[in-house]
């Protein structure tokens, strides 16, 4: 793909004015809204549930790009098409049956996405990566934002390039966790399509210019 994509995660937004922070991301650069499902058993933390999505679907005017970090995700895949998300990413550390898991959510109109932990390996997708629309590869382990990026993932978008290449897959590549400018430019340079950055966009003093910045970062033509 060769338009690098910006997906603000709201993770990083202020939940007391998350109507503010969602017409900000409508109205900016960004391509998607990425939306992080944490179920306090898969990751240590938790995050926000159907309520909240219910909510945030009624403002957003971009693609929901919802990132489940909950075990066992079959069980709410028709939950997450019903409020809207445009693209379903389970984690293959969570899923016993992934093939499928990724067979249920197109079947729900939804696209695929897999997300790989630091610690899992490229390969263990060779044999589902034709069925997966984005892998979602974690440079941090995941359950919090505003961590430090882990240098590891530039091998692994490569070796992933590699694999989807291989296959003839159409996979895209996204990057999820310490997203910044300062390593935005290296992981489109790697192979990355979408880049999803949480605490840089929000907690910075022009979330609009900042998201800017970081587009224009990626752009081929920069
Ligand atoms: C972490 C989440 C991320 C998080 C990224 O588990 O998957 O989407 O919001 O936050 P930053 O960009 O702050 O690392
Ligand atoms: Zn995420």
């Amino acid at each position: 793909m060769d338009k690098k994509l910006i997906a603000p995660s709201l993770l990083a937004a202020d939940f007391g004015n998350l109507q503010r922070d969602i017409e900000m991301v409508n109205l900016s650069k960004a391509d998607w809204f990425h939306i992080d499902i944490m179920d306090g058993v898969f990751v240590p933390n938790i995050s926000y549930g159907m309520p909240v999505l219910k909510a945030i679907a009624k403002h957003t005017t971009k693609p929901l790009d919802v990132h489940l970090m909950i075990i066992d995700p079959d069980r709410y895949i028709q939950t997450f098409a019903d409020l809207g998300a445009a693209h379903l990413t389970v984690h293959y550390e969570a899923c016993t049956h992934l093939h499928r898991t990724l067979q249920g959510i197109r079947a729900a109109g939804m696209k695929t996405g897999v997300a790989l932990n630091p610690h899992t390996n490229i390969n263990l997708l060779e044999d589902t990566i034709n069925d997966i629309d984005i892998v979602l590869i974690m440079s941090v382990n995941p359950g919090f934002g505003g961590q430090s990026f882990i240098e590891n993932t530039y091998g692994k978008i490569r070796a992933l390039k590699e694999l989807i290449d291989k296959r003839g897959a159409k996979t895209i590549i996204e990057i999820d966790g310490g997203v910044s400018t300062v390593n935005s430019k290296k992981l489109a340079d790697a192979g990355a399509d979408v880049l999803v950055a949480g605490s840089f966009v929000f907690k910075s003093d022009d979330p609009t210019r900042t998201i800017e910045e970081l587009k224009e970062s990626v752009d081929s033509g920069h």
